[in-house]
């Protein structure tokens, strides 16, 4: 328990992660998850690991996970996570996320995992049977990462619901068999910006595997690249601005983005809007990102610039996230059968 934390009121607990596998977050990744992840360090006791034993079930290349590995940390930090009041560590620094893993996967039916869409969506990019084992494991150790901590709370985009559900029913599982030992988690998705779509696929969600670089905001993008992705944003047919999932993705996408870094509601854009075209929308729009992402990038830089400094803040959040994962693996050996190891 982090000193912080009184006895008498425990604060719930929130655990998230997230890949190192692009050279920066995109604006999905930080109004789906990263936005929540530092409005709930006031609230929650904060654990958020960047997870690169995940990263590693695709093909990779050994220099560029150590480099975004970096680069992810370096972005948490900048976007305002604050390493006293927020655990903040990678992954592959604390073994017992593999070992509890592994206890999980012997839990886990190979129905039950064949039936999750993102193993199905990445297998069929790459043909099946060149897929990895690991890959096809990935959402069992996406569950030993949040039931090691006991979280109380998974702060995630929509993407991951299928991955929190199959979480909860192994914590249930093994505590069926094995007696009470994990929490359950619930996840925490704010409906407003569950779903990112893609600036020139309006449809599909914004991802790092999308066709074309121009339908994703990147944080780390020069700001001209910024405004020129915004102004040649797809929009739809028509000049209204109004929000319409179905008949106007675009516009309905932009209004959203506007209204969750604005604060205004979306009803109130419309209206201010009125009788205007989309270039107005967009030019407010691309402000609005830009004094965002701005001083996010430069801090990042600036965090880059000291490897020996952010190594070392990784190393305390490491140090402090074994604590309480050696804690609940000593548990679950112990309901396992398996002997004592100290
Ligand atoms: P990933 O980049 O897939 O590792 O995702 C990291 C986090 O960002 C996860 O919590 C995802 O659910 C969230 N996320 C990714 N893309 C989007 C998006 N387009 N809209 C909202 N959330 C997203
Ligand atoms: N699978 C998540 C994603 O693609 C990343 C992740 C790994 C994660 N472990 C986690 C998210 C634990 C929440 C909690 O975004």
């Amino acid at each position: 328990m982090p000193i912080e934390s009184s006895p008498s009121a425990p604060r719930p607990r929130v655990l998230s992660g997230i890949q190192p596998t692009a050279d920066s977050f995109h604006l999905g990744n930080y109004l789906g998850a990263l936005r929540q992840w530092v409005a709930l360090q006031d609230t929650h006791d904060a654990f958020y690991c960047i997870v690169d034993l995940h990263a590693i079930t695709m093909e990779h290349d050994p220099q560029t996970l150590r480099r975004r590995t970096r680069v992810a940390a370096a972005q948490l930090f900048a976007i305002g996570l604050d390493p006293e009041r927020s655990t903040v560590f990678v992954q592959s620094q604390v073994p017992e996320h593999a070992e509890l893993q592994w206890v999980l996967s012997c839990l886990t039916g190979f129905g039950e995992a064949s039936r999750m869409t993102q193993f199905k969506d990445k297998s069929a990019k790459q043909g099946t049977s060149a897929a990895s084992v690991g890959l096809f494991t990935y959402p069992i150790l996406q569950a030993a990462d949040i039931l090691l901590y006991q979280a109380d709370q998974v702060p995630v985009g929509e993407d991951q619901r299928q991955h929190l559900e199959l979480t909860r029913t192994l914590a249930q599982r093994f505590n069926h068999r094995f007696g009470e030992t994990f929490v359950a988690p619930e996840a925490y998705i704010p409906k407003a910006t569950a779903k990112i779509t893609d600036l020139q696929e309006p449809t599909a969600k914004m991802s790092k595997s999308s066709s074309s670089p121009q339908g994703i905001l990147d944080l780390l993008d020069e700001p001209g690249s910024v405004r020129k992705k915004i102004m040649r944003a797809v929009t739809d047919t028509g000049t209204e601005i109004k929000a319409d999932e179905v008949n106007k993705p675009g516009v309905t996408n932009l209004l959203r983005i506007h209204s969750a870094l604005s604060g205004t509601s979306v009803e109130d854009l419309e209206r201010r809007f009125e009788g205007q075209g989309y270039g107005a929308l967009k030019k407010e729009l691309a402000q609005i990102v830009l004094d965002t992402f701005e001083p996010i990038r430069e801090r990042t830089a600036k965090l880059l610039a000291d490897e020996g400094e952010l190594d070392r803040m990784l190393m305390v959040g490491a140090d402090r996230a074994r604590e309480v994962a050696r804690q609940t693996m000593g548990t679950v050996r112990d309901r396992v059968g398996f002997l004592g190891r100290d």
